[in-house]
């Protein structure tokens, strides 16, 4: 049973919900909430989580930066993932990242000391751009690189942009960061 005080793991940009429905299984007594900007994939996920009687998470239709910045407490979530965030290409849209400043600033703070910081991707440039942003803006701990999981079963993938980025035969870049316990107080 999820209480006010249950431990609580957010996914920025969702998607289609393959990673939370999985996780949300696994973790019982973890909430999971995702936010996904687009309404139709909230929808279909949210959808997919209740058909597989998944109580435990929830997803939302909004701008994670904006959520995360405004409405989650300081110190509250035990993790953040970050799978595959929209790579915006073109040089002068590269302010429209997802882990821009202001959302890694808003993560630090959001996360409980202890509480991790997923983050893969398949853009080579988005992946090394960030984990220098979050050395110089942040005091998380890492980077701690995550191993290729073995993928025997369709649903091993942790969500359908790793599936299809390596059923393409492309890399995935994968780290983790932890926020230190002597950020706390
Ligand atoms: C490339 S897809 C990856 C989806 C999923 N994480 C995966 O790995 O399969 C990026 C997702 O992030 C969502 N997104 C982009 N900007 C967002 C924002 N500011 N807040 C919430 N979701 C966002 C997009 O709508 C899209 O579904």
């Amino acid at each position: 049973m999820i209480e006010s005080d249950s431990r609580i793991e957010l996914e920025v940009g969702s998607g289609k919900g393959l990673f939370m429905i999985g996780a949300a299984a696994a973790a019982p007594d973890t909430l999971f909430i995702g936010l996904e900007l687009a309404a139709k994939f909230a929808a279909l996920a949210q959808k997919r989580l209740e058909e597989a009687n998944v109580t435990n998470g929830r997803f939302f239709c909004c701008d994670a930066i904006e959520v995360m910045c405004r409405d989650i407490p300081a110190e509250r979530l035990a993790a953040v993932h970050v799978y595959f965030p929209d790579p915006w290409w073109k040089a002068r849209h590269k302010k429209r990242r997802v882990l821009n400043e202001r959302m890694l600033v808003a993560i630090e703070r959001a996360l409980t000391p202890g509480g991790t910081l997923h983050f893969w991707t398949d853009v080579v440039d988005y992946y090394e751009s960030t984990l220098e942003l979050i050395a110089e803006v942040t005091k998380l701990q890492g980077p701690m690189f995550v191993e290729e999981p073995s993928s025997e079963h369709d649903m091993d993938y942790r969500t359908h942009f790793e599936r299809r980025t390596r059923l393409n035969g492309l890399p995935v870049y994968r780290c983790k960061y932890i926020k230190p316990a002597e950020l706390h107080g």
